[in-house]
């Protein structure tokens, strides 16, 4: 494989592994995040292996950077063949009733803005090029709701959404369109406060069937799989790698209950009583 391929948000965690493994299997890779010294410690990796890579600093949300972070790629290597949006900013734990406007805003700009910005930019270059793939990272968030994260769980509902229009405007073009719905992925930010003993995420892994969080690498692995020259059929769909936790019991009632707690709006209610 000799494609050229960008992930947005490559510093760390998911991203981190999507680049390392499209790096060993002999593709040219574009290091993007906001946080220069974790990408440019991907592109250290990435080289030390023998692979080739750059890191490119730049905010997904802003239309300018993302602009000239496909400029700069175009330059550098000729063209973007694989689009991976992987980039994003947690959920809040806020309920709707509590969540302030700019929670909203910068989960939809980071998440949504940032997705269709980068996938408007790479359907140009591979329309002209004649071949694609684009991956958008959502979350099973993204098809069941979540409480507490109500933002996160529409800008995904919104990036699944993008990601099936664009499936059927490429298509034609010899470009697939897919979206991965992960679960809760073993990053090492969730590795940490599982260490640390947090509810959040022992109520999440009880409610898994396969009992474990995925890897980051099991899901670069499976993009490898997609983006594969033999595979230029799967086209518009959501893939989700969850161990079965978005067919299975969902951790909302735990949430909710810990949100409901800490919620002012809900505390007024009660002291109106
Ligand atoms: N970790 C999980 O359990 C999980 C589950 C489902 C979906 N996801 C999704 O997977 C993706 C990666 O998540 P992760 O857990 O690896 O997170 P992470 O925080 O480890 O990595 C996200 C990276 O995106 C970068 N980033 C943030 N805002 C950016 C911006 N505006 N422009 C460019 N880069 C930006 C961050 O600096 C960071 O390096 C996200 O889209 C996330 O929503 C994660």
């Amino acid at each position: 494989m000799n494609n050229v391929v960008l992930i947005t948000g490559s510093g760390s965690g998911i991203g981190r592994a999507i680049a390392l493994r499209f790096a060993k299997h002999g593709n040219p890779v574009v290091v993007n995040d906001i946080a220069r010294e974790t990408g440019e410690q991907v592109v250290s990796e990435i080289e030390r292996n023998g692979g080739k890579g750059i890191f490119i600093l730049a905010d997904v949300s802003d239309v300018t950077q993302v602009k000239k972070m496909f400029g700069e790629t175009k330059e550098k290597f000729g063209r973007v063949d694989v689009l991976i949006n992987n980039a994003g900013v947690p959920g809040t734990f806020s309920l709707i009733a509590d969540m302030p406007d700019e929670t909203w805003h910068k989960t939809m700009s980071v998440h949504l803005n940032g997705t269709f910005y980068c996938m408007r930019e790479a359907a140009r270059m591979m329309i002209l090029s004649g071949w694609g793939r684009i991956i958008n990272i959502a979350s099973i968030a993204g098809l069941m709701g979540t409480v507490g994260s109500g933002e996160y769980a529409a800008a995904k509902a919104g990036i699944i959404s993008l990601t099936k229009t664009a499936a059927k405007e490429l298509g034609p073009y010899n470009i697939t369109v897919n979206a991965i719905a992960p679960g809760m992925v073993g990053t090492p930010t969730n590795l940490k406060l599982r260490d640390k003993g947090s509810p959040f995420i022992e109520t999440a892994e009880k409610g898994i069937p396969t009992g474990r969080m995925t890897t980051p690498e099991e899901i670069a692995e499976l993009l490898l799989f997609i983006c594969s020259s033999t595979l230029s059929n799967i086209n518009g769909q959501v893939i989700c790698v969850d161990g079965g936790a978005e067919i299975s019991i969902s951790m909302d009632s735990f949430m909710l209950d810990f949100l409901t707690g800490k919620s002012s709006i809900l505390k007024e209610k009660e002291h109106s009583k």
